[in-house]
């Protein structure tokens, strides 16, 4: 008998402060950096974003999503094998954010480690998550996406800061001999590396090179249309399925322009792509769970329905999930 891993309960949650980007362009202009809502929406799509509080690390956003989706799932962290937490934001250098979800979920025993792969990070997870559970050694998983990236912008740089937000998403994926996950596909390509990155370290008592975000965003768009299509293609192809089976494409939310070329080259009308861009901006490794969350709430996805999460990001990295819901 086939054994799946299935997605039991998805989670989210988003900090309270919401700037929209006539609040933002005010605060920027402060700065003496100037920007507008009619510049961030037309390039963007990208409406409003949520900034975390002072005292929130990527850890709290992360416990939080972890227990609505576990609640959805209607099990217990002390039921959980596995927890796995994807950020380029950790609370720390160490230990991982996932051993501080683990503590703060009231739990302890079960495996618990970080997946850095910056926006595609929780694609990674998931298919990390998928192989530990259909080798046997796990039952049920705990797999969140969570960033702070407001700490990592450059609020002088208005080609970065405008885009960015912060969150957090989560899934519990538990095996079963229905499908269930049907296909993953990850990649990277470290030639790209430089487009997109944070070059700070940590050495010697002192943060060296640059701690803030910088991007070539042009070669990023550039590589991110190719590379969304090619995974998309790679696992319809390994679950022997066509892209007119997609009930829902679920993009990393980074740029509207971005989902609308994936999803022409993937035939699919923009109505069966799960935006939330508009509202919470590009929070990264959050964003995908984020949007899986929203849709599930709100009835768009149903239990038996085909779809298909990719994301695209630093490293250069990107992957896709196809699974039934
Ligand atoms: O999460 C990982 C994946 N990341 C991405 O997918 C990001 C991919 N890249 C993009 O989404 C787009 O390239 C951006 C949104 C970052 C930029 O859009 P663009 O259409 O490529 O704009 P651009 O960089 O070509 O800039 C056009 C103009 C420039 O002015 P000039 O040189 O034409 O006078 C910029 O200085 O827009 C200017 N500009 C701005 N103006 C007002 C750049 N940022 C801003 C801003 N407000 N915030």
């Amino acid at each position: 008998m086939s054994r799946y891993s299935r997605i039991s309960g998805t989670g989210s949650y988003l900090p309270a402060r919401r700037l929209t980007n006539a609040d933002l362009a005010a605060d920027l202009a402060q700065k003496g950096v100037e920007t507008s809502d009619e510049w961030i929406v037309e390039r963007t799509g990208i409406r409003a974003r949520h900034f975390a509080a002072a005292e929130q690390g990527s850890s709290d956003l992360a416990a939080e999503a972890g227990r609505r989706a576990l609640e959805a799932a209607g099990i217990t962290a002390a039921e959980l094998d596995l927890i796995i937490v994807a950020t380029s934001t950790p609370d720390m250098v160490f230990p991982s954010t996932a051993t501080m979800v683990q503590y703060k979920l009231g739990s302890a025993g079960c495996p618990a480690f970080d997946v850095q792969a910056v926006c595609s990070g929780f694609i990674y997870a998931l298919t990390v998550a998928d192989a530990m559970i259909q080798s046997g050694s796990v039952q049920r998983a705990l797999v969140i996406g969570s960033e702070v990236f407001s700490r990592i912008l450059d609020f002088k740089d208005r080609t970065t800061c405008v885009l960015f937000g912060d969150g957090a998403g989560a899934v519990v994926v538990e095996a079963g001999d229905q499908p269930g996950i049907l296909a993953t596909d990850i990649h990277a390509d470290g030639r790209h590396r430089d487009i997109l990155c944070v070059p700070g370290h940590v050495s010697g008592g002192s943060v060296l090179g640059d701690p803030v975000l910088k991007m070539d965003g042009q070669a990023v768009f550039k590589l991110a249309v190719g590379v969304l299509e090619e995974t998309a293609r790679a696992s319809l192809a390994k679950a022997g399925l066509q892209d007119s089976d997609i009930d829902w494409l679920i993009p990393h939310q980074a740029n509207i322009r971005i989902m609308q070329s994936t999803a022409r080259k993937l035939k699919m009308p923009l109505e069966k792509v799960v935006v939330t861009v508009d509202q919470h901006g590009n929070t990264s490794a959050a964003s995908i769970p984020l949007a899986l969350d929203v849709a599930v709430r709100d009835g768009r996805i149903r239990r038996g329905q085909l779809l298909m999460l990719e994301g695209v990001g630093g490293g250069f990295t990107w992957g896709s999930v196809l699974l039934r819901y």
